[in-house]
């Protein structure tokens, strides 16, 4: 073994064994920073040694991977769900059912119920071989190289003593505290947030773009295993086996003899869930001896020897007060109630979303109503009905507003969406104040000022759109509240250095609707300049790799707004960068020619769509008429191919891409 190959190995156990300490046993012994160092050591020597680049290397989680359509799989074991009841009662029947069929005594084994999404994970020799979602029990979609990405998953597992072959089930969930994070970032980038962690996990779980999933707070609890040779004949003592072969298996799981102790489980936890950094919604029981459990057998759909008991939200009566509308950075309208003041779940609620008014019209809401308020999975408690027993009889349905609050300008709904919108996107104040928080943002042109100061600009009049910032004088600046002559200098030059923010960072921070962070920067790096962009058609956008239909209309419909032209004017008057820098010394080898990369390579794909961009080409998603080439990889779909063949398309290897780019 040459010393490359020995290092690679050593830095993947080292790395593996760090992850597994950081992520599974929350007992780091290295700082990020020198785990990062290794990880960069270990990708140079695998890109140097392709071959090398062992299966289970850390590398692999950053994910790269795209994936159109998920492929479809059949589970070998069907993935079913369990009975689940709200009621005690139910539970005591539960049990009488068991104890009528088995006559010994017996445990139970008493688990959370992990509010996420159900994962199935075959492990083959010891390797993650495939992770599948539950789909609709008998066939699920393959998510594997997403499921990779999570950091608590063994992708090779720890000692020796693991059955050939099994699949271990779980719970993929996004921690709370990650959500919060997460969700921030989104509404800064323009994105809507998602309504709770379990949504936030799923659509993690579904994303085309593995890359973009390790970067999601997601974590994966296991409280299933199945397989031909399990070590143990009982549910909890093969879980703590599993445990040892690296997996996450959580302890909140205990043993218990009796109902009384199932019931001491639930009540605990019913109260300390609030502390947990991750949603649970009740807790499951089960049988834990395999024999018992066959015995008990299946109903069409449950097993008998399980059942889940979900803790129930808690509710509260209060008086719907009023309905107020808030307008959002996006100008979707959000009607809020206001209650009267009531105690729930430990805090006090005085408000609640409605969402939208369909909902509004669903609960059939009137001013004046008794409405009953919960705390579900969500941060805002919800209104989930009225108590029509106290209605008024002259109460009148509440109409939705036709105004914008704030603007004054007639809504609309535009079909199949739940949301009103004020359409003044470009002179509502909420939108344009929204625009220009998100516009300083540090991801942005990292403006160092506060939301209360850009709204002080704003309500002072001194600025209106985003090009304003770079017309304010330090005098302006000093007639705010707190500023002096220091702080207004400061800020001045803060937005002063802004102006050498690249390109593809200034056309992020304009807050064009759908434009995000990685799609301004693939409108970059295709267009190169701001006045190419400006131009571009609704067709020659959706060529552009991930660039789909709604993000080319809301993009042409920016650039066709006067007042947003003449306010790129005046930002390219104050200097900012309206095209993309040379990186590196450009040779337009591949000038106007449209590439679709497709299939495994020797290096990685998205490295190719670099040189292929940095040689003046172009990346487009799906083959057409118009592309120029197909670079086609080991693996490449069958499908694909055809299609290239049957266009006439050029099909070139990597080899022959590499002589291209000389
Ligand atoms: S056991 C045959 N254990 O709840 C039994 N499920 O309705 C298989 N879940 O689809 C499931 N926590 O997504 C089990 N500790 C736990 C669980 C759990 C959450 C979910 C899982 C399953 C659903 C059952």
């Amino acid at each position: 073994m040459t010393d490359d190959h020995f290092r690679i190995n050593e830095l993947t156990n080292e790395l593996n064994e760090h992850n597994y300490r950081y992520y599974v046993l929350a007992q780091p012994v290295i700082s990020d920073y020198e785990f990062d160092i290794k990880l960069r050591e270990l990708q140079e020597l695998e890109l140097k040694h392709p071959d090398w680049a062992r299966a289970d290397s850390p590398t692999k989680r950053v994910g790269g991977e795209i994936n159109k359509d998920f492929k479809t799989v059949v589970h070998k074991y069907p993935m079913l769900s369990l009975g689940n009841t709200y009621s005690e009662g139910e539970l005591v029947d539960f049990d009488g059912r068991i104890r009528r069929l088995i006559s010994s005594d017996f445990d139970y084994v008493c688990e959370l119920k992990y509010d996420g999404l159900a994962i199935g994970l075959v492990y083959e020799n010891g390797f993650l071989v495939r992770a599948v979602t539950r789909g609709d029990g008998v066939r699920g979609d393959d998510v594997t190289a997403n499921v990779k990405t999570i950091k608590s998953i063994p992708l090779h597992l720890r000692g020796t003593d693991w059955p050939d072959s099994f699949e271990i089930r779980g719970e993929i969930v996004m921690t709370r505290s990650g959500f919060e994070t997460f969700n921030v970032g989104r509404i800064e980038a323009g994105e809507q947030p998602f309504a709770n962690p379990r949504n936030a996990a799923a659509g993690s779980i579904k994303l085309q773009n593995s890359a973009e999933v390790s970067k999601r707070p997601l974590d994966c609890f296991l409280y299933f295993i199945l397989g031909e040779n399990l070590p143990f004949n009982s549910h909890y003592e093969n879980l703590q086996k599993a445990k040892s072969w690296g997996f996450k298996i959580p302890d909140f799981m205990v043993k218990a003899s009796n109902m009384e102790e199932v019931f001491d489980f639930i009540n605990y936890w019913d109260i300390q869930r609030r502390d947990l950094d991750f949603d649970i919604d009740g807790v499951v029981i089960k049988v834990n001896d395999y024999k018992l459990q066959q015995e008990l057998g299946f109903t069409a759909k449950n097993p008998r020897w399980a059942i889940s008991y979900k803790f129930k939200a808690e509710r509260v009566e209060t008086m719907l007060e009023s309905i107020s509308y808030q307008v959002g950075r996006t100008g979707a309208l959000t009607p809020v109630a206001n209650l009267t003041p009531v105690l729930l779940a430990g805090t006090t609620v005085k408000r609640a979303s409605v969402h939208n008014a369909d909902i509004m019209a669903e609960l059939d809401l009137r001013l004046g109503d008794r409405v009953f308020v919960e705390k579900g999975g969500e941060i805002i408690p919800k209104i989930v009905g009225v108590n029509l027993d106290k209605r008024s009889v002259d109460s009148q349905p509440i109409r939705f507003i036709e105004k914008c609050p704030e603007c004054g300008t007639e809504l609309i709904r535009k079909e199949g969406e739940a949301n009103h919108y004020c359409p003044n996107e470009y002179h509502c104040p909420p939108q344009i104040k929204g625009r220009l928080e998100h516009f300083i943002g540090r991801k942005m042109m990292d403006i160092n000022a506060g939301e209360a100061t850009v709204a002080a600009l704003f309500d002072m009049g001194f600025v209106k759109d985003v090009a304003d910032f770079y017309y304010i004088t330090k005098e302006q600046v000093m007639q705010l509240d707190g500023f002096k002559e220091k702080s207004a200098t400061n800020l001045v030059e803060s937005i002063h250095k802004s102006k050498s923010r690249p390109f593809d960072k200034l056309l992020f921070s304009l807050g064009i609707r759908y434009v995000g962070e990685t799609v301004a920067r693939k409108l970059a790096q295709h267009f190169r300049m701001m006045d190419k962009l400006m131009v571009a058609t609704e067709s020659e956008l959706v060529e552009v790799e991930d660039i789909g239909e709604s993000i080319a209309k809301s993009v042409v419909a920016f650039f066709q707004d006067a007042s947003n032209v003449q306010m790129i004017d005046r930002l390219k008057a104050a200097g900012l960068k309206m095209e993309m820098e040379a990186e590196g010394e450009i040779i337009d080898k591949l000038f106007g020619k449209s590439f679709v990369v497709s299939g495994k390579f020797t290096i990685e794909r998205e490295k190719l769509k670099e040189l292929i961009i940095l040689n003046g080409g172009v990346n487009v998603s799906a083959i057409s008429s118009k592309t120029d080439f197909v670079l086609a990889g080991d693996n490449m779909g069958p499908a694909k191919l055809a299609k290239a063949e049957k266009l006439g398309i050029k099909i070139i290897s990597e080899e022959e891409f590499f002589q291209m780019i000389g």
